[in-house]
């Protein structure tokens, strides 16, 4: 995408899309640092643990690694099925404090993108509902406003909601202070290790009935191209949005009965 060798952070490199990303930049001659959980071999120049529900492991791992990053792709995420307090944490929370401790530290003309979800479906309207959770700057402050939420509400959908309506609320200053964009990617279904998580806390009648209508899962060969492009100078003009990457499965259900062929 461009021929300049570039410094790429891929926050949730372990595996599924993160590791697929990694591999992406390290494989084009990108200077990558993979950060994940779990100790692994994705293909990458330099390898950090660090546990994103840990405020204080993302502030040593950004002392840890300085100035002079051209691209955060903030992939790391975790299913319903986890508690509520580490979904919100390591969706939204975790998200939050790297892309705010990394302003400083990308280059201007970089980019954050961060992976969401077509989960976050309806975020428009719960913009006042998650308010509180807007202002929650710690783990704390999270857990406290998540215990006050209708706890049949899907707290998955909730953190990618609240992902994307931060990534948003960021891209005007992140641009006019830092010369950084700031983006979300939204992908439909995946064929990666979560997927099963994602049939028991979602239904797999309801992904079953995704697939049916648009043919297949997605792969992660599927979404690292638009996560590569969104954080390419390719791109530049791009900021503020949310890109879903589904096979084309939401579009009518925001826009009305599709068109008969
Ligand atoms: N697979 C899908 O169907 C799908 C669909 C839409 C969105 N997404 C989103 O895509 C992103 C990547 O998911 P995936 O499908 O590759 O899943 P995955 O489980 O394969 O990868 C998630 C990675 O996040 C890391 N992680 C989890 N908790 C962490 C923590 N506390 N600290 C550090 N790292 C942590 C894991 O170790 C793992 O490497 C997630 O944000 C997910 O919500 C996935």
């Amino acid at each position: 995408m461009t021929s300049e060798k570039r410094k790429v952070v891929v926050v949730g490199a372990g595996s599924g899309i993160g590791a697929a990303t990694a591999a992406h930049f390290h494989e084009q001659g990108d200077f990558v640092l993979a950060v994940d959980l779990h100790p692994n071999d994705t293909p990458a120049a330099r390898h950090e643990q660090c546990d994103l529900r840990d405020a204080a492991a993302i502030a040593a791992l950004l002392d840890r690694i300085g100035p002079g990053w051209d691209l955060l792709s903030y992939v790391a995420g975790v299913p319903g099925t986890a508690p509520a307090a580490d979904v919100l944490k390591v969706n939204y929370l975790g998200m939050r404090l790297m892309a705010a401790g990394m302003l400083p530290l990308l280059r201007r003309d970089g980019a954050i993108v961060t992976v969401a979800s077509v989960a976050a479906l309806g975020w428009q309207q719960r913009v006042d509902d998650l308010a509180g959770l807007l202002d929650a700057t710690d783990g704390a402050a999270v857990e406290h406003w998540q215990a006050q939420q209708d706890p049949d509400y899907p707290v998955y959908s909730t953190s990618k909601q609240a992902a994307i309506v931060f990534a948003k609320r960021l891209a005007p200053a992140a641009w006019q202070k830092y010369g950084i964009r700031v983006n979300t990617v939204s992908p439909g279904p995946v064929e990666t290790p979560i997927l099963p998580d994602f049939e028991e806390s979602m239904g797999k009648d309801v992904l079953d009935t995704v697939k049916a209508a648009v043919g297949r899962h997605a792969t992660v060969d599927d979404i690292v191209p638009v996560i590569a492009f969104l954080g390419s100078p390719q791109a530049r003009w791009i900021n503020g949005q949310d890109i879903h990457v589904d096979g084309g499965f939401v579009a009518p259900l925001v826009a009305g009965t599709p068109i008969q062929l």
